[in-house]
């Protein structure tokens, strides 16, 4: 009966409806309404992730060792958690490699399972993508490599198991990777990793009578495990002490499903610079921001000095009245931010950033439509040896993505950027005028998405492309494609498709 107290503990609003069921984990509850404003401690600094260290080789390829393992680690008073983590027990290193740089990784798994890491957002041959077809089997090592070919954007890397993508990211194995150019570095936007410029994985989880991550899908919930704690960078309730006029959030929502609503507790402005693929070409102030799982946002914030704000997560537009349940309507503190009396640093976000994306006026040479719906695009659920189709490298695709259910979905593409054209025929919103990889699909709007593919072929093994709530993912909703070189006809998934 611990979670009544709990739920009580947190407030659910009025009217919100208290389901009780008995599960796996003997009762739990689901409500339909959430709301921490004000009541979260905020008694814990925020823990920055460190910088991978690595080393250059022979070839001058600079090697990450990242090791996969399973540990404890203390979230809360009472007992600690059994979780995973790279190179320590909960999350991993921040990567940061520029562009141009090769990178090279020593990926061992110590757990007693098979496992993967997949780098969301990079622009990579297949084979080193960290999908499905990259098994990382328990006790090996798998080394990928390649040079980073891509614009400086905040990426990021987790497992990509078919089938099992949920169950290992919730015990922790996540982190980000940032990729650097000359254009980020000339930018002026805040640029002190963990003092003007900080990491925040956004997670949600839910802890049992016994501190242990329980898996809690809501009962009449369509979207999979919703948390009623929510973690960033692995700490519940973190506050920051600012020391500078400007902040710069990289804003990761690394949850299962659960659809983000940013803005701050005094609702003030803050401006957007880079979307999943990179910078914006300018600026776009806002007070709100959605960040559907698997999107990232980098956002630079200003403060006044000796003043004191929360990061929040306000009740959204979406999910209709089932989406109650899934949580679009909560209400949740994560972070606050703590002035000092004095700050430093410029106060001017600047005017101009990076390219905005150009692919509206290139002729696409093919058009796709994708509908996703019931845990199937296009009806087909994915299957490990069917590749869906094959694109030609150095030319520009249009894809038509529609949300075809009652329920939310987002749709991700691996390996390339794309820009939004169009959203129902019309001009996206602001904050999808930039480089996405990740898109969340408002109910029954045709998304269309212009990308262009090439650089790295290979017709036997494919990318993914795939809603990001994970139950949906691991579920089915997910296709395959290969990228083709000039003749090439789309070939076949090798039988064991582990690494070499
Ligand atoms: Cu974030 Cu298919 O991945
Ligand atoms: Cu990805
Ligand atoms: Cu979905």
């Amino acid at each position: 009966m611990k979670r009544r107290t709990a739920l009580k503990a947190l407030g659910f609003g009025v009217g919100g409806a208290v389901v009780l069921t008995s599960g796996g984990y003997g009762a739990y509850y689901a409500a339909a309404k959430q709301d921490t404003a004000g009541r979260i401690a905020f008694d814990k600094a925020l823990p920055v992730p460190p910088l991978a260290e690595s080393e250059t080789d022979a070839s001058g390829a600079r090697v990450f060792a990242l090791g996969i393992r399973s540990g404890t680690t203390r979230f809360k008073a009472g007992p600690a958690t059994r979780t995973w983590g790279v190179n320590g027990t909960y999350l991993g290193p921040t990567i940061r490699a520029r562009r141009g740089e090769r990178v090279a990784f020593a990926v061992r798994n110590g757990l007693d399972q098979d496992t993967s890491l997949h780098w969301h957002g990079m622009h990579l041959p297949a084979a080193m993508d960290g999908g499905p077809h990259q098994v990382v089997r328990a006790g090996e090592t798998w080394r990928p490599r390649w040079t980073i070919d891509q614009p400086a954007a905040t990426l990021w890397y987790h497992p990509h198991v078919h089938g099992s993508t949920a169950d290992h990211m919730y015990r922790g194995l996540s982190g980000l990777f940032i990729v650097d150019d000359e254009g980020v570095e000339a930018s002026k936007l805040p640029s002190r990793y963990g003092v003007d410029d900080l990491p925040m994985i956004v997670q949600d989880r839910a802890f049992d009578g016994d501190n242990q991550f329980e898996e809690r899908v809501p009962l009449g919930g369509a979207l999979g495990v919703i948390g009623d704690e929510v973690l960033v960078n692995g700490a519940i309730g973190p506050y920051v002490d600012v020391t500078t006029a400007l902040v710069r959030l990289r804003l990761l929502n690394a949850s299962h499903a659960r659809l983000y609503h940013f803005g701050f507790s005094d609702d003030r402005t803050f401006s957007l610079v880079a979307t999943d693929g990179g910078l914006l070409a300018r600026p776009w102030n806002t007070e709100r921001l959605y960040l559907s799982p698997g999107e990232r946002a980098e956002i630079v914030v200003a403060f006044e000095p000796g003043e004191r704000v929360e990061l929040r997560s306000h009740p959204s537009e979406y999910g209709g009245t089932l989406g109650r349940i899934d949580g679009f309507d909560d209400r949740l503190d994560i972070c606050r931010f703590r002035a000092a009396a004095t700050l430093s640093g410029g106060t001017e976000v600047p005017s101009t950033l990076g390219t905005a994306p150009d692919l509206a006026g290139e002729k696409a040479v093919r058009e796709r439509s994708f509908v996703l719906a019931s845990d199937r695009i296009n009806g087909r659920a994915m299957a490990m040896d069917r590749i869906d189709f094959g694109v030609r490298e150095g030319t520009v695709e249009v894809w038509d993505v529609v949300n075809d259910n009652g329920f939310p979905h987002n749709f991700h593409v691996h390996d390339v950027r794309f820009q939004v054209l169009t959203v129902d025929g019309g001009k996206p919103d602001p904050h999808l005028r930039g480089w996405k990889d990740t898109v969340l699909l408002a109910q029954g709007k045709h998304y269309r998405l212009a990308m262009r593919f090439g650089g790295h072929t290979d017709p036997n093994t494919p990318y993914m492309y795939h809603c990001h709530l994970l139950q949906h993912e691991d579920a089915g909703m997910m296709g395959q494609f290969v990228v083709l070189g000039d003749g090439e006809k789309v070939g076949t998934v090798p039988r064991s498709h582990h690494h070499a």
